[in-house]
């Protein structure tokens, strides 16, 4: 194990009814707050309407920015800013799913930033400063509830860019497994795609002395398969809903990492698939990840994909690992297309070849992407063309 410096400091407030406490904690930052949200699932829910009727009760000045999109957008972010500086906001309150939590993060440190916003997203301006964040998360997937990354798309010059600073994690998060009942059975799918692939671009690592860590990865990835496939079957199971919260935020927290320090592999693919076709974040990773894992797979690495299929698809072990390493890309393709019912190909998407190499090049910033297995610009191609 090499060294590394452990640090998760969000509170979290876990299960239902905590909402009481949203007063208090968003009060010890400030007077001013600016809630943001998405398209309007949090009124459609009556989510909205707790949320005001606890700031109000606490005696807060609202503020509001609405209509964050899904693959959230910088214009976003600079209205977002403009309102914080023009009001002199102290504290944001994101209510949401990933696009809004992380289009908050980027708000926060934008609101201290004379320049274009997008500056900050690419990391021309470093963050210096950002307000406090405070989470209310609607949606799992992303983590972003309990992780100092963000993403955020410009749709002018294509591009999504994932940029991350610890002044930018949430200082508290809320997660009520019930605010996630009324996600649509295919948003839940995809949020089950994405934490697990979460996990799978730490767990396929060419550093290999990390056996407790890779176990609690297992444990994790059993927990996505296992109550996946009933959220979608049974939105209100609040076991369900439940165990897919707390993993979607312990995928990406930090503590899986360890020191394990090799750059992620499907996440810089998949966001081009984003910044191009504005196709959902989930979905995307589903397509790339069984192609990636297939064009990865030789004899040197033949032992993490052997681990993977007994340990987490229960493979019988007694079998050659070669064999059971090619039957854990089968296993995962039928629990991502088939019990998760997500599209298969680009194909199926409306993605063809047109953008391909100016994608893989984008993806590996024209050099290598240093992944399990690094891929330069034309493995990339290869495995989008297996993915059609
Ligand atoms: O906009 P509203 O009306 O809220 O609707 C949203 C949106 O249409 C809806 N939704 C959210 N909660 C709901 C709900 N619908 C009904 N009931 C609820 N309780 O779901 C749709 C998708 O929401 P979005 O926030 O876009 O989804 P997700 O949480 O998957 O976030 C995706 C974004 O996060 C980025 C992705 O790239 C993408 O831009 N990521 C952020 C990461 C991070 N911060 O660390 C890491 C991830 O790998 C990912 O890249
Ligand atoms: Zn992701």
């Amino acid at each position: 194990m090499n060294r590394f410096v452990y640090d998760i400091p969000t509170k979290v407030y876990f299960g239902e009814n905590h909402l009481k406490k949203l007063g208090s904690e968003v009060s010890q930052y400030g007077k001013k707050v600016l809630l943001t949200y998405g398209g309007g699932s949090i009124k459609k829910s009556g989510l909205y309407d707790k949320v005001i009727a606890e700031l109000e009760k606490a005696g807060l000045e609202i503020f509001e920015l609405a209509g964050i999109d899904p693959n959230p957008r910088v214009t976003s972010v600079t209205e977002g800013a403009e309102i914080c500086k023009r009001e002199g906001i102290d504290v944001l309150l994101a209510v949401g799913g990933g696009s809004v939590i992380d289009c908050t993060k980027f708000i926060g440190a934008a609101a201290f930033y004379d320049g274009d916003a997008w500056d900050i997203s690419i990391g021309k301006a470093p963050v210096e400063k950002c307000l406090p964040i405070i989470s209310v998360l609607t949606l799992s997937a992303t983590g972003s509830e309990m992780d100092a990354m963000g993403v955020i798309s410009n749709l002018e010059t294509k591009e999504k860019v994932g940029m991350g600073s610890p002044l930018m994690q949430p200082k508290v998060s809320f997660l009520d497994p019930t605010t996630t009942y009324t996600v649509s059975k295919f948003q839940t799918a995809c949020g089950a795609a994405d934490m697990l692939n979460h996990i799978m671009e730490i767990y396929f690592n060419r550093e290999n002395d990390l056996f407790m860590l890779d176990r609690v990865m297992e444990g994790l990835m059993k927990t996505i398969i296992q109550y996946g496939p009933i959220a979608m079957a049974e939105p209100n199971n609040y076991e369900a809903r439940a165990n897919l919260m707390w993993t979607s935020s312990w995928a990406i927290n930090g503590f899986l990492k360890g020191s394990k320090r090799q750059a992620w592999t499907c996440h810089p693919i998949e966001h081009e698939l984003s910044a191009y076709y504005d196709i959902t974040h989930g979905l995307g990773l589903a397509i790339i990840a069984p192609r990636w894992l297939t064009y990865t797979l030789d004899e040197d690495n033949v032992s993490k994909f052997y681990d993977f299929g007994v340990n987490v698809f229960d493979i019988d072990k007694s079998l050659e690992p070669m064999v059971v390493a090619k039957q854990s890309i089968e296993k995962l393709e039928d629990f991502l297309f088939n019990t998760l019912e997500l599209q298969s190909t680009l194909t199926e998407i409306g993605i063809d070849e047109t953008h391909f190499e100016i994608m893989a090049k984008k993806a590996c910033q024209d050099g290598v992407l240093e992944g399990f297995k690094p891929l330069r610009a034309e493995d990339i191609v290869n495995i989008f063309k297996m993915c059609l």
